[in-house]
């Protein structure tokens, strides 16, 4: 993500587990929501209040001017985050905040916001660390992770963002082939027929939070998407090629491509991972298998990851390979060394993304000298 804000020309100032810090206005996080690739949420922070109880909490949220960015007759959601003492249940924290703000718009303009749960209209953040509160406006609504392209869910599917900011730590940017076998539902396939076509993962939504907010400019909005879409490439220089032993899995890929417009870009297939036709030169070979949490499953996944090392070593010589796992003991059945052990998160379980150098041999054949 770090990288994505320097490439776009935003400041770092500060990074933690949970976000990044950077520095813009509010029509920059507009451009922040239709570029970014690999981030969550894009919060904007409106105020940073003390606060050591509930009740300073909604003395503080009631001076922010809230009417100024959301509609009385709008409706807004809260989400918290409260890492607070005097709180013992974060629930009151987010109600006390809510009522704080509908309470506020009714003072000002005497109509009440309706409010809920649902983050597909104005959401506000509230995160509320010892006794300082910090109010956003979250400008995404829905996570950036649901791009809104897969329509048809499997199991154990990787985040959207998450398969973008694996592509990118492989440093593929549409240059050299990019094989996807194990493919499931085609996210990795389809982030990087994105990424390769430099067609920003925004373009693909038509909701986010801060069109539900009174500082959206509709003008700006559409001018963002049109320069977009011209600095996009029609088509690759490349193959992207992405297989699944369950038909049922390339299906849903293949569906899913579609909606996100990618699908013409995407050679699927249905073949165990060992037979997938890897095409002459170089590139990326990436494998999600799953990694199992029941013992017997695990043992069953034993041979599969020495299958893949083998895989890597016959078929894919002077090419990139890839194995994204949250089961390191597993890894090691691939029997290949690492050049490069890459930590993520996903979904809670911390894996590794390992990248395997697959020159060995071809190197002699890639240029051969006749004497
Ligand atoms: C963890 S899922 C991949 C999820 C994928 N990255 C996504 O975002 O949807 C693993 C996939 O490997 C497939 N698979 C399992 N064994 C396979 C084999 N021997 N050959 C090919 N695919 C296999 C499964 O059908 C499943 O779709």
């Amino acid at each position: 993500m770090k990288e994505e804000l320097l490439q776009q020309g935003f400041p770092v100032l500060s990074e933690g587990v949970a976000g990044i810090a950077t520095e813009g206005t509010f029509d920059d996080t507009l451009r922040l929501n239709l570029l970014l690739r690999t981030g969550h949420r894009v919060l904007y922070l409106l105020r940073e209040l003390p606060a050591r109880d509930a009740e300073a909490l909604y003395r503080g949220v009631s001076e922010i001017p809230w009417e100024k960015h959301i509609a009385e007759d709008g409706y807004v959601c809260v989400t918290s985050s409260v890492e607070s003492p005097s709180i013992r249940d974060s629930r009151y924290a987010n109600v006390k905040c809510k009522d704080a703000i509908v309470d506020r718009i009714k003072e000002k303009r005497g109509q009440r916001p309706d409010s809920g749960p649902d983050q597909d209209r104005a959401v506000v953040n509230l995160y509320w660390k010892d006794e300082v509160c910090s109010l956003y406006l979250d400008t995404s609504g829905e996570p950036l992770s649901r791009r809104g392209y897969r329509k048809i869910p499997l199991g154990a599917p990787m985040q959207e963002t998450l398969a973008a900011a694996v592509i990118m730590a492989t440093g593929w940017k549409g240059h050299g082939h990019f094989i996807n076998p194990m493919c499931g539902s085609g996210t990795l396939a389809i982030e990087a027929a994105l990424a390769g076509l430099n067609r920003p993962p925004g373009l693909l939504r038509d909701n986010f939070g801060f069109m539900h907010l009174k500082e959206f400019k509709e003008a700006f909005w559409n001018d963002l998407r049109a320069q977009a879409k011209r600095e996009a490439k029609k088509s690759l220089q490349c193959r992207i090629i992405a297989t699944d032993i369950r038909r049922e899995a390339v299906e849903a890929a293949r569906k899913n491509a579609a909606t996100a417009g990618v699908e013409h870009l995407i050679e699927f297939s249905s073949c165990d991972y060992s037979e997938t036709s890897i095409p002459e030169g170089e590139g990326v070979v990436i494998l999600n298998p799953e990694y199992g949490e029941r013992m017997g499953k695990i043992k069953e996944l034993e041979s599969v990851y020495k299958g893949i090392g083998d895989f890597f070593k016959q078929r894919c010589k002077g090419f990139k390979g890839y194995l994204f796992t949250g089961n390191l003991d597993l890894a090691k059945k691939v029997g290949l060394k690492a050049k490069r052990r890459i930590p993520f998160f996903n979904g809670g379980i911390e894996c590794r993304l390992l990248e395997y150098e697959l020159y060995e041999g071809s190197r002699k054949n890639k240029n051969p000298q006749i004497t």
